[in-house]
């Protein structure tokens, strides 16, 4: 059975293809992460933040009503798509994040913006292809409206769709929700022209999590969710509804590029890595249907099985608990119960000196100055998904530098009966991850990055 989301994805016509023969079966985008990234101190406040409002928004809504959730909030450590949109085309860069369905970008009303500078926003003015949605169109009922936003009068013309969002922390994005033209880069290196791409444009944006320093040099957001308006259903149709992505460590110099590849294609060697991949189911939460949960089954440390209760893995009867694979976050959470056993765990095993202090929100940090190979001493943590796909990252994966010389496990705890488990991108760092929309089911490989 399908939720009803799904069936909505009808409202939308799928983003069609324009400039672009029959051979170009998949799309693919650089990743970027723009320097300087910011301190797993600050990524943890960006996180906790984001992820209490993903907890605040969990309520048993009708989902047509539900505000979307921007990753935004989130603002650091995070990957970035460049995206070109409008006609002539405007190059913007926006977080690719699978924790929310929007896509939205910053936007400006000038009519003569040669003032502006170019590249920081949207001029929708200096588009030709700008069409904001009128308020009685179906797509206008995905997004959220403003609170007082004016009753919808189907006969008037200029009545245009408003969208708004908000944040936990007061945070808020607003303005016209519409269909642009968006360019991509296809496999073959050529431009894809993709019509009716619906976005929002992001008039007054206000608040920490989508302004300033903390989000981090970006131009908007391009919700990866599972939601009908999020880029990956809108392009699925069209590209093979599954999208992957290898997220490259963001401590290597020069950073390597990554890609986010979305539809079938792909050439041999993607199909030798795809064919490396370990499968596990997706589930859905009707309370959240923007999620990618997978269900984590146990966790081993240097192949001790923890004992974890299984119910703490459980999606309970609101909503509440289960794993979700977001690109949007940095840092990993584990439900309370498993946290603690994984904290215990580490800290018998690891023979290094503490760190004096704490850095705040860390709760196991070593000193690993005059220490060559620190890696050495950190256990390795396995992850036993349901239908037996086992996810062992490398300990740089969930050991991660607060300052100099100190190291700190960058997993935190949630409390599964008001929030839930999150692997990071941190912790998915130097896998191939493919969401797999039509099959509902994440793959994995530890192999498959070095793709181009
Ligand atoms: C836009 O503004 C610039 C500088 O302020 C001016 O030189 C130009 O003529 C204006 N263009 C239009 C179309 O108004
Ligand atoms: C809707 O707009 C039309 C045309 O502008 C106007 O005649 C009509 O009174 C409006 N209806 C309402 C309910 O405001
Ligand atoms: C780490 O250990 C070194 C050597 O013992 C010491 O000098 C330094 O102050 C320590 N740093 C912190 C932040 O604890």
């Amino acid at each position: 059975m399908f939720p009803l989301i799904f069936l909505s994805l009808f409202l939308l016509p799928p983003a069609n293809l324009a400039a672009v023969s029959n051979d170009h079966k998949y799309l693919k985008l650089p990743l970027l992460r723009k320097s300087p990234f910011p301190s797993p101190t600050q990524a943890l406040a960006l996180d906790t933040r984001r992820l209490h409002f993903l907890a605040l928004r969990r309520k048993p809504i009708p989902f047509v009503k539900s505000p979307v959730v921007s990753g935004a909030a989130s603002g650091s450590g995070q990957y970035f798509v460049d995206l070109r949109i409008g006609q002539p085309p405007q190059s913007l860069l926006l977080i690719a994040d699978t924790g929310s369905d929007l896509v939205w970008v910053k936007c400006s009303a000038c009519r003569n913006c040669s003032h502006h500078s170019p590249a920081t926003v949207f001029f929708p003015r200096h588009s030709s292809t700008f069409s904001p949605a009128h308020c009685y169109d179906p797509v206008c009922r995905l997004v959220p409206q403003p609170s007082r936003a004016p009753k919808c009068n189907h006969t008037r013309i200029h009545s245009t769709c408003h969208y708004e969002y908000g944040y936990a922390d007061g945070s808020l994005t607003s303005g016209l929700f519409g269909r642009e033209t968006t360019s991509l880069k296809t496999s073959s290196g050529k431009e894809a022209k993709l019509k009716n791409v619906a976005f929002g444009c992001g008039f007054r944006i206000s608040g920490q999590s989508v302004s300033g320093a903390s989000f981090n040099g970006a131009h908007g957001v391009m919700g990866l969710g599972r939601g009908p308006i999020s880029f990956a259903s809108q392009l699925g149709r069209r590209f093979g509804n599954k999208f992957s992505y290898c997220l490259m460590d963001y401590t290597l110099s020069p950073p390597p590029t990554s890609y986010l590849i979305i539809g079938d294609g792909g050439g041999g060697e993607r199909i030798n890595a795809v064919s490396k991949l370990l499968f596990t189911p997706l589930l859905t939460n009707p309370f959240s249907p923007t999620f990618y949960y997978a269900k984590l089954k146990s966790i081993s440390v240097n192949g001790a099985k923890l004992r974890i209760d299984p119910s703490v893995w459980e999606i309970d009867d609101s909503g509440n608990g289960g794993t979700v694979v977001d690109s949007g976050t940095s840092l990993s959470f584990l439900a309370d119960p498993a946290y603690r056993l994984v904290l215990a765990a580490f800290r018998r095993r690891i023979k290094l000196p503490n760190a004096d202090e704490l850095p705040p929100g860390f709760d196991l940090c070593f000193n690993i100055s005059g220490v060559s190979k620190p890696e050495k001493f950190y256990p390795r943590l396995k992850f036993e998904f349901s239908g037996g796909a086992v996810f062992v990252p490398p300990p740089r994966n969930y050991f991660t530098d607060t300052e100099e010389q100190i190291q700190c496990l960058a997993i935190q705890s949630v409390n599964p009966k008001d929030g839930f488990s999150v692997i990071g991108n941190l912790m998915q760092q130097g896998f191939l991850f493919e969401f797999d929309r039509d099959r509902s089911r994440l793959g994995f490989s530890r192999r498959g990055c070095a793709l181009p």
